[in-house]
């Protein structure tokens, strides 16, 4: 049965594309179907995440207003034959499109994926109702930040009103060396805030930007381990932690933090 996942989060700009991409590459890297779909309409960018803006021919928007099949719309990812892309288009117009048609592509997907991940816009508006509608499940992502903490724990509330069932989070850009000089909270204190499962930590990481497919092998790049983590907590349920506070620790850990401190 195909689970359709909302990455979503209140707050813009926390790493919802970054994760859903991440997210989408591991889990075909272990040979699951998977759909990305972009729900975020008029500023979707979830298509340069996957360095897949050159091939964007037609978009969600296109299949439902008939202008061509759902599988002419979908985009193969070039490393794993079973990740694709389903891009929402660019608005230039009032949209007509209803929930029900959203919804009948999101059935369709379901038939033809095993993951159908959800890239949410930020904010509670129209269009974060449009993408929550369609889930089953969701991924509620935060930085380590008060603001953003805030926001995830609002989108909590407020997602009980839709029929997910079920809610993680996962906390992006976490800084390990920040963490342990407990500037920036602690992964678990979050956790006990935010009251929902536990999805994983993903650490701030410059990789982020040059990651595709073909390198997401490399685990001596800590944001792979990371995402693989919160992938097999993903599919198993587990909640393994990611613990970007390792490097600090020690008297070479105290070097490295006062070197990424004169940065
Ligand atoms: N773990 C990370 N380490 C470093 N940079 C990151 C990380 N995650 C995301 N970023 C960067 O943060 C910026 C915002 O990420 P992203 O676009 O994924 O956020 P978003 O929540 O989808 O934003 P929006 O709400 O606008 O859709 C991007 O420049 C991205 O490269
Ligand atoms: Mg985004």
């Amino acid at each position: 049965m195909s689970r359709v996942i909302v990455l979503t989060s209140g707050k813009g700009g926390v790493g919802k594309t970054t994760v859903t991409a991440n997210l989408g590459m591991h889990l075909a890297s272990k040979n699951y179907r998977v759909c990305l779909l972009d729900m975020d309409i008029g500023l979707n960018n979830l298509d340069v995440v996957m360095n897949m803006e050159d091939r964007v021919v037609y978009s969600m928007l296109d299949v439902i207003e008939n202008r061509c099949r759902l599988k002419e719309a979908l985009i193969q990812d070039d490393c794993y034959p079973l990740l694709y892309l389903l891009s929402s288009g660019g608005l230039n117009r009032n949209l007509t499109i209803t929930l029900a048609q959203i919804k009948s592509v999101v059935a369709e997907l379901g038939r033809m994926f095993d993951y159908v991940l959800i890239d949410c816009p930020a904010g509670i508006d129209a269009g974060f109702k449009r993408a929550v509608s369609c889930a089953d499940e969701a991924i509620v992502v935060t930085t380590p930040h008060l603001s953003s903490i805030r926001d995830a724990d609002k989108v909590i509330t407020i997602l009980s009103s839709y029929d997910i069932m079920s809610k993680r989070f996962v906390i992006n850009r976490a800084r390990g060396d920040l963490i342990k000089d407990k500037v920036m909270f602690d992964v678990y204190d979050i956790g006990k805030s935010l009251g929902i499962e536990f999805g994983g930590v993903i650490p701030e990481d410059d990789n982020v930007i040059t990651n595709t497919s073909e390198k997401i092998k490399n685990h001596k790049i800590a944001l792979n381990r990371a995402f693989d983590i919160l992938t097999n907590n993903i599919i198993t349920g587990e909640k393994k932690l990611f613990d970007c506070t390792y490097k600090y620790r020690g008297l070479f850990g105290s070097i490295k933090k006062l070197l990424r401190k004169s940065v």
